[in-house]
């Protein structure tokens, strides 16, 4: 892990002193048997977990797998298969996933256009799906015989279309005011503020300001699949209240549980990599002194690069 990195790379490292104070915030399988509790991080493979997580304890789920793609998760690696192949490897975990979720709760699983067709067959087995959010998602070098991937979905569903739980208010978009439209002198539906022109909107189920994280932002990690802060932010505010508990089965390097921490809710996440599961135990202790989401301050999201440098980063 100990690799030469520029003077301004402030992606994320653990030590191997680190790494023995950081191993007793990690619980193991046996640990979901005999004390478990809220606010876990497991280092073990979900599906010896399954059948230890209590049902109906979530009040939201949100799930990152591994896409239909070859990657290397640090040694460990995941082969793309046949889409139904994919489909059936799915299926053997998310029903008894969806077990875990309360009558009232929502689920979000994210993928990519190769994968996200048997996602959504699947889920809609179990959930009814109320919406697919596209990220607009920059990354990587362009392909040379095929269009460059710039985009994934995020599948959100829920048990019960008539109860569950839904804020809007929490997820406006301050967004740059490009005609300023007066009505006798005064700004129509926006404000003047010292830092600009901005609107406040409501956000629709195409996300084009998140960046994925890189290596100047300091919830940068060496996982290879990390989602964005700003993006769990968002499903994390508008699909669970303070204090409410969140599960992430596929928690990678903690995006989810750090977000969750950082936002007042409970969360419980479960990864197989030992490695990974020591970076989101330091990027729970670092939540604790720092509790900042880049682009989310004050209340709203801000679009990107418009986020005034007070809250001590740009976006
Ligand atoms: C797409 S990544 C999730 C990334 C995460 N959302 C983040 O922000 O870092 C999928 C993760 O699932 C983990 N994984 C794969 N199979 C697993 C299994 N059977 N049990 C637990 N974790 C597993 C991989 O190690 C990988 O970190």
């Amino acid at each position: 892990m100990d690799k030469r990195r520029a003077k301004r790379n402030r992606t994320l490292t653990v030590s191997a002193d680190e790494a023995a104070t950081l191993e007793p915030l990690i619980s193991a399988t046996e640990d979901l048997r005999t004390d478990f509790r809220d606010d876990m991080i497991v280092n073990a493979d979900l599906f010896d977990c399954l059948d230890l997580l209590p049902n109906e304890y979530f009040d939201l789920i949100i799930i990152d797998p591994p896409y239909n793609l070859d990657k290397n998760f640090h040694g460990r690696k995941f082969l793309s298969m046949k889409s139904d192949d994919y489909e059936e490897f799915l299926r053997s975990w998310f029903g008894k996933v969806c077990d875990k979720l309360k009558p009232t709760g929502s689920l979000y699983m994210c993928g990519d256009w190769k994968c996200s067709s048997s996602m959504q067959r699947v889920i809609e087995e179990r959930l009814t799906i109320l919406s697919r959010i596209t990220w607009q998602r920059e990354k990587g070098r362009g392909a040379k015989a095929n269009w460059k991937n710039g985009m994934e979905d995020i599948w959100f569903a829920v048990k019960n279309p008539k109860h569950y739980y839904f804020d809007i208010a929490s997820v406006m978009m301050k967004r740059k005011v490009l005609a300023p439209y007066r009505v006798e002198g005064k700004p129509k539906d926006w404000d003047d503020t010292v830092d600009g022109k901005f609107r406040l909107t409501h956000p629709s189920n195409f996300w084009d300001d998140i960046s994925i994280p890189f290596w100047s932002m300091p919830e940068n990690t060496d996982h290879p699949t990390q989602k964005p802060e700003k993006l769990y932010a968002k499903l994390i505010l508008a699909s669970s209240k303070p204090g409410d508990r969140i599960l992430d089965p596929f928690a990678g390097s903690g995006t989810a549980v750090v977000v969750a921490k950082k936002l007042g809710r409970h969360f419980c996440g479960i990864e197989i990599n030992r490695d990974y599961c020591l970076w989101a135990a330091k990027r729970l202790l670092m939540a604790d002194a720092n509790p900042d989401i880049q682009g989310y301050a004050d209340g709203v999201f801000w679009e990107r690069n418009t986020q005034p440098m007070k809250h001590g980063c740009d976006n």
